[in-house]
């Protein structure tokens, strides 16, 4: 079991209005930002903070600092970038790297166009985002490119997740946790999930 579902009232709630189809842009994006949100303090519950000395009004005390330049952001393109104010809301300096894949439609397989990481991208710990993880095939293959360049500690983050999906990353890549808000019932026959929340990307953009 690779993926860490958040089971939280605020969730569910959010996720009633974001899945609704009278939602509209506004809205949609507001949620999928906060959304984001949770699921990247559950994803950064692990962290080491390094021991650092402040001094407040009254004394010097000793607290914890999370060095967030570690942090690499790698949004999915297009819906992944959705999601991606959620996550620099609370760790601002990350950085941020994009991939781009579309599907052959020949042999259905992720073809990637675009490719653009910090540097020292090996040296970082990535968080991949994209909203919906349907057959897995689009993480997948970011992880693995990531993997070639000599990342070593990824995670990923999606709204919500199909079985169909978990089950590939946990095939595929086993060594990487999925943090979701949601684990839906299936894939429809154009792969989609259902119940859903239609398409990630037109209702983050409105292009539909
Ligand atoms: N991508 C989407 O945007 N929605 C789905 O349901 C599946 C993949």
């Amino acid at each position: 079991m690779n993926e860490i579902v958040l089971n939280h009232p605020l969730i569910t709630h959010k996720l009633g209005i974001l899945r609704d189809i009278h939602t509209g842009t506004k809205e949609f994006r507001e949620l999928i930002t906060e959304i984001s949100t949770l699921l990247c303090y559950e994803a950064t519950k692990d962290a080491k903070l390094e021991k650092t000395t402040i001094e407040t009004p009254l004394e010097k005390m000793e607290t914890g600092k999370l060095n967030e330049d570690n942090y690499a952001i790698v949004p999915i393109l297009r819906a992944g970038m959705g999601m991606l104010d959620g996550i620099i809301n609370v760790i601002p300096n990350a950085k941020v790297g994009h991939i781009g894949l579309y599907r052959d439609e020949e042999t259905f397989q992720p073809i990637e166009y675009y490719f653009k990481m910090p540097e020292n991208i090996e040296g970082r710990e990535v968080l991949i985002i994209d909203p919906m993880l349907a057959t897995g095939g689009s993480a997948s293959a970011t992880i693995s490119r990531l993997k070639e360049e000599g990342v070593q500690k990824i995670k990923l983050l999606c709204v919500v997740a199909a079985p169909e999906g978990i089950n590939l990353i946990e095939k595929d890549h086993p060594d990487v946790q999925i943090y979701c808000a949601t684990v839906d019932r299936t894939l429809n026959e154009t792969a989609y999930i259902l119940p859903g929340l239609g398409d990630a990307g037109d209702r983050v953009y409105g292009t539909k």
